[in-house]
């Protein structure tokens, strides 16, 4: 396999530290942030990050050794030419990333949860990424939480009747805990 180039847009939590905050719990496999996780792949160049906050660049470049930092993603996009996006800055943000990079030559982007903030965004985001081939992902990997599939297996079992609400409270030691 080649080598793939990574970039990286948001230098909070999901981006380089949230690792910090979970690790020793139990339910949590590490790595958990995407600076981390690329950093488990030889065949991925985390080439560099963006964020609006020089400070948090700086932090990130210097803990996982990523060679250059920008303020500007579109600069960054535009100058690395990178083949994986990661998209870890706030909800309101994703559908302007994830387009723009779609459009700017990404063949992979994973953004982090929540997917849009409104049906137009969706329908923008879907349609650069399809219009661009580019293979997509979110990030709300709880879809495979052997808590959820266990909800899953009981109400695909019948056993409770036909579904008519869900209501989910989200805590993830409550859901991997056995
Ligand atoms: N998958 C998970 O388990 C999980 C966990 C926590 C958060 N999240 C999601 O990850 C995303 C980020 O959450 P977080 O907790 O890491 O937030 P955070 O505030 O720690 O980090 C977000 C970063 O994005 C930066 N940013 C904001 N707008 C920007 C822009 N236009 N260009 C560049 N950088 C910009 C901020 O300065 C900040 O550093 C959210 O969508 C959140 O829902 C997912």
């Amino acid at each position: 396999m080649s080598q793939l180039k990574a970039v990286i847009v948001g230098a909070g939590r999901m981006g380089g530290t949230i690792d910090d905050e979970v690790r020793g719990e139990r339910g949590f496999v590490l790595p958990y942030s995407h600076a981390a996780g690329y950093a488990e792949f030889p065949q991925i160049d985390l080439a560099a990050i963006a964020d609006l906050d020089q400070d948090k660049v700086k932090s990130l470049q210097d803990r996982y050794g990523i060679a250059r930092g920008y303020t500007d993603y579109r600069e960054m996009i535009d100058q690395e030419k990178p083949d994986i996006v990661s998209v870890t800055t706030p909800g309101h943000t994703h559908a302007e990333v994830v387009v723009f990079a779609a459009e700017h030559g990404a063949r992979g982007i994973y953004a982090e949860k929540a997917f849009a903030c409104s049906l137009a965004e969706a329908d923008a985001m879907v349609q650069a990424v399809e219009s661009n081939n580019v293979k997509f992902n979110m990030g709300t990997l709880r879809r495979w939480s052997a808590g959820g599939n266990k909800a899953k297996e009981i109400i695909d079992s019948g056993a409770l009747g036909g579904a008519q609400t869900v209501i989910s409270f989200s805590c993830g030691s409550l859901v991997l805990r056995r």
